[in-house]
C-alpha cells in the first residue's frame, strides 16, 4: 500500500507535468473580459511614468495590484518553483500564494518546499493554503494555524475545488458544513482568511454567505483560464479510467466566467475581492480593477517561467505590470483609486448574464464605497 503522502506527492507532480505539457486551458468558455470595455481617453491628461500603481490590501502595500496565485509545494521541483516565484515577488514588492499545504501538515519533512518561500521573500505578501474539503474531514483551527506558521503567511487561503474533486476518482466530495468550519477558522486566526475558488468561480449567493461567515476576502478564480477538469482528464486518460476521463471532458468548461463572478462577488460581499481565473495580461487586470477587484492574480502564466528561474518570473511580472500602467495611462487613471472609478461598458454574454442575475448595468460597474 502506498503512503498517503506519496500519493499526494505524485498527484502534485502529475499536476505540474500535465500543466506544462498539455493544453489545460478552458476551451469554449472565456473569462468574459472580452465583454468588458474600458473607455479610451484621447486626452488622458496624465503622465505615464508618474502613474502610481501601488495599493494596499489585506494590510499589505503592494507595488502593483498583482500577485502570483497558489500553485505548488511538497516535492523538490515544487520547492524550486516556489523559490523562483518568491525571489521575483520579493524584488518587485508583490505577493504569491503557495499550493495546498496538506502534504506538509501531514508530513513535516516536506515543510521546506513551502517555507523556502519566506526564506526567499522575507517581506513579500505570502498566502498560506489549505483545502476546504480537509476542513470538513480532519482539519481545524490547529492545522490552519500550522499552515500559516509554516510560511509566516500574511493571509490564509482556503481553496474550494468541488469541480476538481468531483472529476477525480479519489476526490474528496464531502462539502457538508464546510461554511461553519470556515467561519471557525476565520474567527480564530490572527491573519486574514481569504476563500478562493480554483477555476470555476464564486456566485453572488456564496459570496454573501462567505461575507456573513466572517472571511476577510474572496478570490473568485472563475472559468476562462486553467481548467481543473482538464487537468484531471489527462490524469484519468493516463490510467485508462474511462469514466473520469469522460467527466473531465464533459465538465472541461464548467463554471462562472471570471468577469461575471467578479461582479457577483463585488456586489454581494462587502469585502476585498481578488480577480483571477484566466487573467493573462495587463488589460485584464485593469478591467478587473475597474469592475471593483482589489487585486488580480494569475497562476498558470508563471508556471513555465518558474521552472526556469526567478529572472523569468520577474520578466513575466514586469511585463504584466507594464501593461497595467499602459492601460491606466490610456484611461487617464494615475492611481489605483482612479482606476476603480473609470467608466466601463459591459456588452455581450456578460451583460446578459448580469442582467438575468439581477444586477443592473448602472450599478455593476461600480464597487461598493
Ligand atoms: C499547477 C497548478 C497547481 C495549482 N495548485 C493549487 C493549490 O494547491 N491550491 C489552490 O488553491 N489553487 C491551486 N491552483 C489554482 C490556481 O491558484 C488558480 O486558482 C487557477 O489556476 C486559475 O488561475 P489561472 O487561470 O491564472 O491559472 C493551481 C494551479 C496550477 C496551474
Amino acid at each position: 500500500m502506498k503512503h498517503l503522502d506519496d500519493m499526494i506527492g505524485e498527484r502534485k507532480a502529475d499536476h505540474i507535468e500535465i500543466c506544462l505539457k498539455e493544453d489545460v486551458q478552458a476551451r469554449q468558455a472565456t473569462t468574459g473580459f472580452e465583454d468588458i470595455h474600458l473607455v479610451h481617453k484621447a486626452l488622458p491628461e496624465i503622465e505615464r511614468k508618474k502613474i502610481d500603481l501601488s495599493t494596499t490590501a489585506f494590510g499589505y502595500k503592494f507595488s502593483a495590484p498583482i500577485f502570483v496565485g497558489a500553485m505548488t509545494g511538497g516535492t523538490q521541483k515544487a520547492a524550486k518553483i516556489n523559490a523562483a516565484i518568491a525571489e521575483a515577488v520579493e524584488e518587485l514588492h508583490l505577493g504569491m500564494g503557495v499550493g495546498s499545504q496538506r502534504i506538509a501538515i501531514d508530513n513535516p519533512k516536506l515543510e521546506q518546499s513551502f517555507s523556502v518561500v519566506r526564506e526567499k521573500a522575507p517581506t513579500a505578501f505570502i498566502v498560506a493554503n489549505i483545502g476546504g474539503p480537509q476542513l470538513v474531514s480532519k482539519y481545524g483551527v490547529k492545522e490552519a494555524k500550522k499552515a500559516v506558521e509554516m510560511v509566516q503567511a500574511n493571509a490564509l487561503a482556503i481553496h474550494l475545488n468541488p469541480l476538481q474533486e468531483a472529476v477525480q476518482p479519489e476526490g474528496d466530495t464531502n462539502y457538508s458544513n464546510l461554511l461553519q468550519n470556515i467561519c471557525k477558522v476565520a474567527q480564530e486566526l490572527e491573519v486574514p482568511v481569504i476563500v478562493k475558488e480554483t477555476g470555476a468561480g464564486i456566485a453572488a449567493e456564496d459570496a454573501a454567505m462567505l461575507d456573513a461567515a466572517g472571511v476577510a476576502g474572496i478570490d473568485v478564480a472563475g472559468v476562462g483560464g486553467t481548467s481543473w477538469a482538464a487537468v484531471e482528464y489527462y490524469r484519468a486518460k493516463a490510467r485508462q479510467d474511462v469514466f473520469s476521463q469522460r467527466l473531465g471532458e464533459t465538465f472541461w468548461d464548467w463554471g462562472i466566467p471570471t468577469a461575471a463572478s467578479l461582479v457577483e462577488a463585488v456586489k454581494s460581499a462587502n469585502l476585498p475581492v481578488i480577480a483571477s481565473g484566466g487573467i493573462r495580461n495587463g488589460i485584464d487586470v485593469a478591467k478587473a480593477l475597474s469592475l471593483g477587484a482589489s487585486l488580480a492574480s494569475a497562476t498558470y502564466p508563471f508556471l513555465e517561467p518558474a521552472t526556469k528561474g526567478s529572472e523569468d518570473v520577474k520578466k513575466a511580472l514586469k511585463y504584466l505590470v507594464g501593461e497595467v500602467r499602459n492601460a491606466m495611462f490610456l484611461v487617464g487613471a494615475n492611481s489605483i483609486q482612479k482606476l476603480h472609478q473609470v467608466p466601463v461598458v459591459v456588452t455581450g454574454k456578460t451583460a446578459e448574464w448580469l442582467k438575468l442575475r439581477g444586477f443592473q448595468p448602472e450599478v455593476y460597474a461600480r464597487r461598493k464605497a
